[in-house]
């Protein structure tokens, strides 16, 4: 048999000579060897292999298989990797449509034959252990992306496509005695890409794990672990299936327990009152299989580990251990710092991340991830829907967008695809059907519909008896049967609650939701709220988990975090690989805080005298926790108790409030927070897993000092005096020119430029998403070329009994023209109190923004505000804030989404001070206005593709604000800010704020 490259353009050359896909267990020679973890019968070829890369078939060596050929000059390149990351071909990032796309002419499942990068590695091995007789060596190719074919010492072993399970070849009959050669290729595009059109860096090589398997004479080739639990969960019968060949098995529990022997391969035994699996206990059984020989000699050991526990639709709705489980989500694409080669240690990182936040499910998008993923669920408990890799979105979009037919779609109805999903569908459930954590089956991604999707989920119920998840149903309903869950993507929660008005047959989830992309995630509790509400609809998974982005150099030697078109690589989509909850190097988000509080298990109403406390754990207790009771006010903790609580999974309790808020003025805040009392592999004791908030009186505004200030009437300019101020009007330029501010020392100008009134933000990726600029790009223009025309009475100056007052107007140049009026009341402390009145066009859309930017001394580099925090909130994202006092560096204020924008605020701030080292600087008040203060303009960020890009700091620019406009969240290609997160554009705008210099 001889490999032939033209067959990876048939879309039914799916394998040659693989091995069939069995159970991810491991295997051991003895059971010490398996407490070590460390198997005899496995040898990595992980490493340096050599390496020739070949933009075409045509130009690769032929040949090369052979031992003889000369590979003395070739590269080297690490396996496992990903070619595109060490210099070869270049990653390239690509949404839905094909890499190739305007580039060749073809038709699915053919490739493109000008550039289809050939990578060809070859290793030399010789085995730790030789082979004994009547044993097997097999290699396996974890991920091999997206189509390998093998030589063994020049002799042709087989091919494999379906880049993200195991490709394993039988290599006994051809390995030699001493060093052997195995060559391999891989091939970017075959047949199988057009069904591998996921979202992500269109990467290719062997990019996990290459291990050798020595099976020894009787060997278990699979095993299957089912645990049935009875109708009231008492009890569980558990049975393994061993496929075993030669030899005789014999199976116990941990404690020595001898599961019966059926005759038929299957062990049973009773579990009399199982302690059951679930993400909050996540308890494992221990198995172990041991094989003997004909001789009786043991010669294999095979631990494996069972979760007990009953996942199923019951009473209409999807259960666990008899419960409701509400998913509360995430999409995680397997993919750090090195693309998609993650270590177990860097997926561990991951996970006990995902827990910490306090989220319960995750949805494996949309591939199957490396087996340790699953094993860490398992251990961590989480949820998890695992997703059999298939999405062929560009092909989709015809359907679509183009009016193409149903019967063109792909997979579709064409039999030329089937195999290839079933085959994909095997390889999926075969090696991950043990793993607990599984709750769901997925036929794969954005494929549409049809007859080969629906036979993919009727051979995971022929084999399994987990529900099955597509989403596709949505947009092709002529296969109902092909999910057991209505799922779509982005709808908003109102939408949602629409459709279970209708339709009652099936749960609903939203197998993606919040579009996490740049400055997003408003108005998320919508959909928890509903989740709550609404039986039928189970939850979500946030999209999604982290950045995909690669870490690059510039021109100037800076690092930064690289996207679509960073690589010189076309067609591709900019940044919208950018739309986690972490950032690219897997550091969380500000909006986390948001995530873990919208998606908390306990809620807790707080009242003057009472707490209500509901639990939605489905079997924790909340005396798990510490339950910490703190009275604030101002900011300034005065009060701590610890309330004993017992509130039963589900339940709710009142509780006396246990410290008591003084009725006098003055603002106060009551927390309750829930910590861990007991030691998580996810988080220490102490760690928050919820909280709530609710503040009681009012904040009491400083007082101004009654002094009236000295006036100076100038012919171009105002002067407004104190004993440690000086404030300059200018009627020249239609603004404040100069504040000095003394307080005992030398005075000092704090400003960097007139005050102007400020509408616009750097747009967010959501409002580009639904092209807010130009419909609202008019505030951009009021922002920087307002005119303050000169005239006799401009501006216009009243002297009050204790304060000068000047007022300047300006004319707003939008269509039709708005206008504007900044007034400073000056106090004799130096107190300026700003009032913005805004009187927009008719018909003029939404300002993105109301308030005013000032320009002030970048030494004022330090920020402290009393308000919502401690991470940037927005009107509609919010909830995750709390109010208390907060400080940070200015510098760290423009979060580092993947592309500059509008970030930074703060909600719901009394108070903020802008000061340098020696505590100089201002001090502003409002009442519950938002607030920022970053190194730069609005319009500088807007400027910058990435943050490397953004200028050297010459000012701090603090913007007090009305209002921002929320962020948005639902999905960033259109749906907007809900109105009630929006200024009003029909009516006219008055914020008032104050500032005065300080002097520490
Ligand atoms: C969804 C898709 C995801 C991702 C997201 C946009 O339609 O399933 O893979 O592309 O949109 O970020
Ligand atoms: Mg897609």
């Amino acid at each position: 048999m001889t490999f032939q490259y033209s067959r990876i353009a048939d879309p039914l050359y799916v394998s040659e000579n693989r091995v069939g896909a069995h159970s991810d267990h491991r295997w051991f020679a003895s059971a010490a060897e398996a407490r070590r973890g460390v198997s005899s019968f496995e040898q990595s070829l992980n490493g340096q292999w050599c390496f020739h890369y070949a933009s075409t078939a045509d130009e690769s060596p032929a040949g090369f298989e052979s031992p003889e050929f000369d590979v003395s000059l070739w590269h080297e390149i690490p396996v496992p990797a990903h070619i595109q990351m060490h210099g070869f071909d270049r990653p390239h990032y690509a949404n839905t449509q094909y890499p190739w796309d305007g580039h060749d002419q073809i038709m699915p499942g053919q490739i493109p034959e000008r550039f289809n990068p050939v990578a060809s590695y070859v290793k030399r091995f010789t085995l730790d252990t030789p082979v004994g007789v009547g044993e097997r060596v097999t290699v396996v190719f974890h991920g091999a992306e997206s189509a390998l074919a093998v030589w063994l010492n020049g002799h042709y072993i087989g091919y494999g496509t379906d880049s993200f399970t195991p490709s394993e070849f039988d290599l006994t009959d051809h390995l030699a005695d001493g060093e052997n050669v195995l060559a391999v290729q891989v091939f970017k595009w075959s047949a199988h890409s057009w069904i591998e059109d996921q979202d992500f860096y269109r990467f290719s090589g062997l990019f996990r794990d290459v291990v050798l398997y020595r099976q020894p004479v009787a060997h278990v080739r699979d095993v299957r672990v089912r645990a049935t639990l009875s109708e009231d969960l008492s009890g569980a019968e558990l049975a393994v299936r061993v496929d075993l060949t030669g030899g005789s098995a014999v199976v116990r529990l941990a404690d020595g327990t001898q599961l019966k022997d059926l005759g038929d391969g299957t062990f049973v035994t009773w579990l009399d009152q199982p302690r059951l699996w679930s993400a909050e206990h996540p308890h494992l059984y221990e198995v172990l299989i041991e094989v003997r020989d004909p001789d009786g000699e043991i010669v294999e050991v095979v631990p494996q580990r069972v979760g007990v526990r009953r996942f199923a639709l019951e009473d209409g709705v999807f259960k666990i251990n008899g419960q409701r489980i509400v998913f509360k989500g995430v999409n995680r694409h397997d993919f750090g710092l090195n693309g998609r080669v993650v270590t177990r240690e860097e997926t561990e990182a991951d996970v006990r991340t995902i827990k910490a936040l306090g989220l319960n499910s995750v949805r494996t998008s949309h591939y199957p991830n490396n087996s340790y993923f699953y094993e860490l669920c398992d251990e961590y408990g989480l949820y998890v829907i695992d997703e059999m890799n298939l999405e062929s979105h560009g092909l989709w979009d015809r359907i679509r967008y183009h009016d193409a037919p149903d019967s063109e779609a792909v997979p579709g109805d064409r039999p030329e695809w089937l195999p290839a999903l079933l085959d994909r569908a095997r390889s999926m459930v075969e090696r991950d059907k043990n793993h607990p954590c599984i709750v769901m089956w997925s036929c794969g991604n954005e494929s549409y519909g049809g007859s080969n999707l629906a036979k993919v989920t009727e051979y995971f119920h022929e084999v399994d008896d987990r529900p099955v998840h597509y989403e596709g149903v949505a947009w092709d309903p002529r296969h109902p049967e092909t999910t057991d869950v209505h799922s779509e993507m982005y709808t908003p929660a109102a939408k949602v609650e629409e459709y279970l008005r209708e339709n009652r047959e099936k749960p609903m989830i939203l197998c993606e939701f919040a579009h996490a992309m740049g400055n997003s995630f408003g108005a998320v509790d919508r959909y928890i709220d509903l989740a709550y509400r609404e039986p039928l609809f189970q939850g979500g998974f946030i999209w999604d988990f982290a950045d995909q982005a690669i870490a690059m150099t510039d021109r100037f030697g800076q690092r930064f975090f690289g996207y679509g078109g960073d690589n010189g690589e076309a067609p591709h989509d900019g940044d919208f690989c950018g739309n986690g909850i972490l950032f690219a190097d897997h550091s969380p988000k500000p909006f986390t805080q948001e995530v873990t509080h919208v998606y908390r298990d306990i809620v807790t109403r707080i009242e003057r005298d009472a707490l209500t406390i509901e639990n939605r754990y489905l079997f924790t207790n909340t005396s798990a926790f510490e339950c910490v009771v703190t009275l604030s006010h101002e900011g300034e903790e005065i009060a701590s108790e610890i309330l004993d609580t017992d509130v039963s999974p589900g339940q709710v309790r009142q509780y006396p409030l246990p410290v008591t808020i003084p009725s006098g003025p003055g603002e106060y805040a009551v927390d309750v927070s829930y910590r861990l009392r007991a030691p998580q592999r996810w988080a220490e004791v102490g760690h928050e897993v919820a909280w709530d908030q609710a503040v009681f009186g009012s904040f009491v505004p400083s007082p101004s000092v009654p002094a009236a200030p000295e006036i100076v009437d100038g012919i171009h300019n105002i002067g407004v005096h104190g004993k440690n101020f000086t404030v300059l009007f200018s009627r020249l330029y239609g603004g404040m020119q100069s504040y000095r501010f003394g307080g005992g020392g030398p005075e000092h100008e704090i400003l960097r430029g007139m005050p102007t009134p400020n509408f616009w933000h750097a747009p967010t990726s959501n409002e580009r998403g639904w092209n807010a600029p130009s419909l609202d790009g008019q505030w951009l223009l009021a922002s920087r070329y307002a005119v303050s025309e000169r005239r006799p009475d401009q501006p216009f100056l009243e002297t009050l009994e204790d304060s000068a007052r000047v007022t300047y107007t300006y004319d707003l140049p939008t269509v039709p023209a708005s206008q504007a009026a900044l007034s400073y009341r000056v106090f004799g402390d130096g107190r300026v109190a700003v009032q913005l009145t805004v009187d927009p066009g008719d018909g003029l859309a939404d300002a993105p923004e109301c308030g005013v930017l000032l320009a002030l001394d970048p030494e004022l580099d330090q920020l402290t505000w009393y308000g919502e925090g401690p991470e940037e909130s927005y009107s509609d994202r919010r909830l995750g804030a709390r109010l208390g006092v907060y400080s940070a560096p200015v510098a760290t204020q423009l979060t580092q989404y993947l592309r500059p924008q509008e970030a930074g605020n703060h909600t719901g701030v009394r108070w903020a001070t802008v000061s340098d080292a020696r505590g100089r600087g201002l001090r502003f008040e409002g009442s519950g206005m938002e607030f920022s203060a970053l190194p730069w303009t609005p319009f500088e960020v807007e400027n910058a593709l990435h943050h490397t890009e953004l200028p050297p700091v010459h000012r701090t620019i603090a913007r007090p604000a009305l209002m921002r406009r929320g962020v948005a969240g639902d999905d960033t290609w259109g749906s907007q800010t809900h109105p009630e997160f929006r200024l009003p554009a029909d009516r006219q705008l008055i914020f008032e704020f104050s500032f005065i210099g300080i002097n520490a």
